[in-house]
């Protein structure tokens, strides 16, 4: 399942908010409109939303093509600054960015039309290397999985998440192909049912068997010895280790390392930022209020209380079994590891 690709000179998109119910595509030209369809989370998932951001750019090389050379990259960098705020904890996106505007940027005396050529070009590598990584990490993950094993994730870091394939879900499907026997558990991710949603969609269009389960049922599960291992994926890996991912996470892993159940997390170089220490500085996106004290459009909770929406939280090194990259499998302690890795 390809939740992002070009086509016929459109971005395409599908709509994961209409998910489970609802399979669209949607066809993207603006940038803006591309940027927009970050911040409403049509496209979400960290290396998802950099291939998208890295295709808004090429898009805005189309609209000021035109241009001469000052006011191209002029406009170019602008459209940059709007892609850069959209969400803010994901580095891929930024990472995405970097990579697209090191292009016009390196030679702001070319003609725009040939740049053009070039971003596309870029935008490409960038989808197509997210699936290779994918694939590397499903395999080098798949390794750790014993046999007949039931695997807890959370949020969605599957297919729909990155260009295809998936990461933890990566890894959970390598493991499935290498005839491993696996089953999952699914949190359903409140507010926005993410695991619901998506993780168990994909899942079971794959024949892969799933259970969903409400978040606050994952400690039980553990208790009763139902769950082997627990992989997730990552919006944002520091120097040492701390993982950003979906909200939730955090308290999956203090529940796994209680029960003595392995922690994996999966996440391609990209996802890596390689110029912060650690998690404390890590910025956390604070969505609308709204999310929380409503359920499927239905308000749940009074009116005039106080509502926190953090997105994500961090998990501290210490909780981390080991991290799966594209390049391999890192172990703790994890800052030499990390700085080991080539990119
Ligand atoms: O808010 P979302 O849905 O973009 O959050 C997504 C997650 O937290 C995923 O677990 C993460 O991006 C890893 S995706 C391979």
């Amino acid at each position: 399942m390809r939740p992002v690709y070009f086509e016929d000179g459109e971005l395409k998109l599908i709509d994961q908010t209409l998910l489970p119910t609802q399979e669209i595509v949607r066809g993207y030209t603006d940038y803006r409109d591309v940027a927009d369809a970050i911040v409403t989370m049509i496209v979400r998932g960290a290396p998802a939303i950099g291939v998208t951001a890295g295709y808004a750019v090429y898009l805005a090389s189309k609209e000021f093509e035109g241009l001469d050379a000052e006011a191209y990259q002029k406009n170019m960098q602008a459209a940059c600054d709007t892609l850069r705020g959209t969400r803010p904890t994901a580095v891929n996106l930024f990472w995405a960015i970097d990579r697209m505007s090191g292009i016009f940027k390196g030679e702001p005396d070319a003609d725009p039309k040939a740049m053009s050529e070039k971003l596309k070009a870029e935008a490409d590598a960038i989808c197509e290397e997210d699936i290779a990584m994918c694939k590397a990490m499903g395999k080098a993950g798949a390794a750790l999985i014993k046999p007949g094993s039931t695997i807890l994730t959370h949020c969605n870091a599957g297919a729909l998440a990155t260009a295809d394939y998936g990461t933890a879900l990566g890894v959970i499907r390598a493991a499935q192909e290498a005839g491993k026997n696996i089953q999952v558990y699914a949190d359903e991710t409140r507010p926005l049912l993410q695991g619901a949603r998506l993780t168990a969609y994909e899942l079971h269009k794959d024949n892969i068997p799933v259970t969903l389960i409400t978040d606050n049922m994952a400690g039980w599960m553990m208790h009763q010895g139902k769950i082997d291992a627990v992989v997730v994926g990552a919006d944002r890996i520091t120097r040492n280790g701390d993982v950003a991912n979906k909200i939730g996470t955090f308290s999956v892993s203090v529940l796994a390392k209680a029960h003595h159940i392995p922690f994996y997390v999966a996440a391609p170089t990209s996802t890596i930022d390689f110029s912060m220490f650690s998690g404390k500085d890590i910025t956390i996106e604070q969505r609308d209020p709204s999310e929380v004290g409503h359920f499927a459009g239905v308000q749940t909770a009074p009116d005039g209380i106080n509502f926190e929406n953090p997105a994500f939280d961090v998990t501290p090194h210490d909780n981390v079994s080991a991290i799966i990259t594209e390049q391999g499998v890192i172990f703790p302690p994890f800052a030499p590891g990390i700085l080991n890795l080539k990119h």
